[in-house]
């Protein structure tokens, strides 16, 4: 069978599952945001409009930022025909109209009996293995019988999130990395219930979505804690937090030294702000304790100081760092 998406449904209008909802969006797709009440979901639109709004300024700015790199980098003096071209290949693909296009598409809810004509759910609540469940439980009897359940989680069981439900051969993990706007790599994680079929159809159609510049690229990987790209990351950012608790170098310096020794684009810290202490905090946990082995043994006073305190990164205006 070839998985036909007309209408999406998101669970969760937070970081990930307001930017899913634009990915979506902007393949043609009618989404609609579950959240627990008006404020939330009012916050989710809010973030949808937000992240609209830096992708028209993206590709506005597009061609002029590529004419002051060439001539700043390369010491040349275009000429106005040259900067025409370029003007005229980056041009913006994505502009206002398109917002207000993308926008139209989404439209939010408190209500989970509103979920009774979507094709797929992706689920983006909090980590927390049986707020998940129960949501899991929920869908199950408000959602058409072919719909496609899946899950976002970064860590937790796809198999036992999927035994909450009366359909697991349905159930599956469609993992999306932090921004999915820039982003294209997406997880495809099957449970042990979950049918040759599901995995096909998901793979398939991820395949047919784009975010604003790549075609996503989705990936299968077993069920294992922590996935494929996670249990690589979250190792490596453990490993600076324990150089920051022992006083190996500052955390500014930490930062400096992934972002221009390694050459990764932003630096530990950095990105753990960005994806939520209280993520990955509770994503080591989990790993932790599932695995017991040696990955993410020793865990990080800091981390754990920080999330103790509701620090949570920039969502909440302090992580490691302070954005306010
Ligand atoms: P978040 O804390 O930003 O958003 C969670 C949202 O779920 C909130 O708006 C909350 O009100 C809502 N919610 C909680 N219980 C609900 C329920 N029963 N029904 C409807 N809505 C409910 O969390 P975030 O960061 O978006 O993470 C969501 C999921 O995505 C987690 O499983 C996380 O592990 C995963 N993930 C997070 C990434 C990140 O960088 N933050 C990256 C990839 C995956």
């Amino acid at each position: 069978m070839v998985l036909f998406v007309k209408r999406v449904g998101i669970i969760g209008g937070g970081i990930m599952g307001s930017q899913i909802a634009d990915i979506m969006a902007i393949n043609g797709k009618e989404v609609i945001i579950r959240d627990v009440s008006e404020e939330f979901t009012k916050g989710a639109m809010e973030t949808v409009n937000r992240n609209l709004d830096e992708l028209v300024k993206f590709h506005a700015t597009r061609a002029e930022k590529e004419i002051e790199r060439i001539e700043n980098k390369d010491e040349i003096q275009l000429s106005d025909e040259q900067k025409e071209k370029i003007k005229n290949v980056l041009k913006p693909k994505f502009n206002q109209e398109s917002k207000t296009e993308t926008v139209a598409r989404i439209s939010t809810t408190t209500n989970i009996e509103d979920f009774n004509d979507v094709d797929l759910v992706i689920e983006a609540v909090v980590e927390n293995i049986e707020i998940k469940k129960k949501v899991f439980n929920d869908l199950d009897t408000h959602t058409p019988k072919h719909a496609i359940l899946a899950t976002n989680t970064s860590s937790l069981s796809i198999t036992e999130i999927a035994a909450s439900t009366k359909r697991p051969e349905k159930v599956i993990g469609i993992h999306f990395f932090n921004p999915p706007v820039s982003l294209p790599l997406v997880e495809i994680i099957p449970g042990t219930e979950t049918s040759e079929e599901t995995v096909n159809d998901v793979i398939d159609y991820v395949s047919t979505l784009r975010n604003h510049r790549y075609p996503m690229q989705p990936i299968k990987v077993k069920e294992v804690p922590g996935f494929l790209v996670n249990r690589i990351l979250f190792a490596m950012m453990n490993e600076a937090f324990s150089c920051y608790d022992q006083g190996v170098a500052s955390m500014r310096d930490i930062d400096l030294a992934m972002r221009a020794g390694a050459g990764m684009p932003m630096g530990p810290f950095e990105l753990a702000d960005l994806v939520g202490i209280d993520v990955i905090y509770n994503v080591q946990n989990e790993v932790r304790e599932m695995i017991g082995g040696n990955t993410m043994n020793q865990p990080s006073q800091t981390l754990r100081k920080l999330y103790h305190a509701g620090r949570y990164g920039k969502k909440s205006k302090r992580g490691f760092y302070d954005y306010r």
